[in-house]
């Protein structure tokens, strides 16, 4: 079966944060997981290339659009690069390709009856790029996001009968519960949809820089819908020569926080509605990373960079952290200090401590061959289903809960060790047996939970697959591997800092 997971495309015109990197690790996280179920995964993110945010800060820097997204283009690569991302492709929204695409699907949804000319007459913030209606203002007019006070716009423009697709969103709502998780954000969601729908403008003059529209050039696409579209157009040229659209179109997850959940919940399938093309199978929405209980963001100067994180702790770090202090879905606050707590009480000691001191008994005691042994049945007790449990908590957007199963298991077998010494086993030739199936224990329950964590940790997970002689890189369950392979001490994971 084929899986195809998208990131939001992050705007042009900024600096990547920590909070871009963590919506590239969550859908990293599933893609790799997905991998190792044997899906057939595509993975998308990218940059999200036009609007006037874009064009005015190309001015400002006294430069072009075109060179400015290049560069920040480069910018979010290197970070996708960073965070250890396996996307399959980087879409940009000034690709020829999308550019395309998209006029075409919009000729399409004009074709199909859903656009009309008119005047547009209300609020509009240029930060969020967002049409807002009278009562999502602020007192004095103001953006409630950005708190800026907002001109009243009356412009010509094309809009999208949005209005027309209230009844049909309403169905689909109600005939998948799941399509937008967690629960409380599809209510949101619901509760958008039935306070009524407006149309909304489709279009922009041309003062801009989007894609233009191709029965009126005048005017440049509304720059959410251009970059809603991606999703869709960069199945058609990601490969030259091949079009994955049938593959892999319609997608199964789309990750991002909950800012932009009414343009993925509402406006998005209705755009897809009206070009008559699949709807999405659901949406991961996430929470905000917060710094002293603010959300990071640029303009509020506290971001914790990313790259620093990464060169101080690396990558694997940086993405348990993320997942595991904060519950996906929710907001949640991180700190330099809870990375430094987690990494040496977690990764340092449960987990990196676990693997060295596990591979250097069976070295000392066993030559380094794990034992052929029976499993003991209090382990195999304690993994049973742990395979599909964290598949299946996986497949509802519990990213984080899903890492907690597999973390009771760690440390289940930290308790296990000292429960069942080894080292004192190792003193009486009449415990040689006990011994023997301690370590096979041991080893095997290293080699599951390695194969468990590696969307998590793919960097230190790769390492002790590899002493533990592993080839494999998909599931398994708990006992599968007879004793016998030649095993390999390691350094620490996690070195202490
Ligand atoms: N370009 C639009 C998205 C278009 S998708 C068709 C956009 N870009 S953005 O650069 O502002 O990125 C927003 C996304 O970045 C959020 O939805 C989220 O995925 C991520 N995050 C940005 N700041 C974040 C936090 N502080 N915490 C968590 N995620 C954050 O909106």
């Amino acid at each position: 079966m084929s899986f195809y997971v998208t990131t939001p495309i992050y705007y042009g015109n900024g600096e990547p944060h920590l909070g871009h990197a963590y919506s590239t690790m969550a859908a990293d996280i599933l893609a790799r997981h997905m991998r190792q179920r044997g899906e057939d995964v595509f993975f998308l993110t990218g940059t999200d290339e036009h609007g006037e945010p874009i064009a005015q800060a190309a001015e400002k820097q006294g430069t072009t659009p075109q060179e400015l997204v290049d560069r920040s283009a480069e910018s979010f690569r290197d970070m996708v690069a960073r965070v250890n991302a396996t996307n399959d492709f980087f879409i940009r929204t000034t690709d020829r390709g999308h550019i395309e695409r998209v006029q075409a699907v919009v000729d399409r949804v004009r074709e199909n009856g859903f656009v009309y000319e008119g005047t547009y007459e209300g609020y509009y913030c240029p930060r969020c790029a967002d049409f807002k209606t009278p009562t999502e203002l602020l007192e004095g007019n103001r953006c409630p996001i950005h708190e800026i006070v907002l001109e009243l716009e009356t412009e010509q423009n094309w809009f999208f009968r949005l209005s027309t697709f209230q009844e049909p969103l309403e169905k689909l709502y109600a005939g998948h519960p799941d399509f937008v998780r967690p629960d409380f954000r599809r209510n949101e969601a619901l509760a958008f949809i039935k306070g009524g729908l407006q149309d909304v403008s489709l279009s922009r003059p041309k003062l801009s820089w989007g894609v233009p529209l191709p029965w009126d050039p005048e005017q440049v696409m509304y720059v959410w819908f251009d970059a809603l579209l991606n999703y869709y157009t960069a199945l058609s040229y990601a490969r030259p020569g091949e079009d994955l659209t049938e593959r892999y179109w319609p997608c199964d997850v789309h990750v991002m926080a909950k800012d932009i959940l009414k343009f993925h919940s509402v406006y998005w399938p209705a755009m897809l509605m009206a070009a008559e093309l699949p709807l999405p199978k659901g949406l991961y929405v996430h929470g905000y990373l917060l710094m002293d209980d603010k959300k990071m963001s640029k303009s509020l100067g506290n971001v914790l960079d990313p790259f620093e994180v990464i060169d101080r702790f690396g990558s694997d770090a940086l993405r348990f952290y993320c997942f595991r202090e904060v519950s996906f879905g929710q907001d949640g606050s991180i700190s330099t200090e809870g990375f430094e707590t987690r990494y040496e009480t977690e990764l340092a000691n449960d987990f990196g401590n676990l693997a060295s001191r596990t591979l250097a008994m069976i070295d000392r005691y066993r030559d380094g061959l794990q034992p052929v042994a029976e499993p003991d049945p209090l382990l195999v007790a304690d993994f049973e289903g742990i395979v599909d449990r964290v598949s299946g908590l996986l497949d509802e957007a519990q990213l984080s809960q899903s890492l907690e199963e597999i973390w009771v298991l760690v440390r289940r077998l930290n308790r296990y060790v000292e429960e069942a010494q080894p080292w004192v086993l190792a003193k009486d030739e009449a415990d040689t047996g006990r011994l023997d199936q301690v370590l096979y224990s041991l080893a095997e329950g290293l080699r599951v939970l390695a194969l468990l964590l590696h969307p998590w940790l793919p960097n230190s997970t790769l390492k002790l697959l590899e002493a533990l002689g592993e080839q494999r890189s998909d599931l398994a369950v708990y006992g599968s591997r007879p004793g016998g392979t030649k095993l390999e001490k390691i350094e620490p994971l996690f070195p202490k800092l």
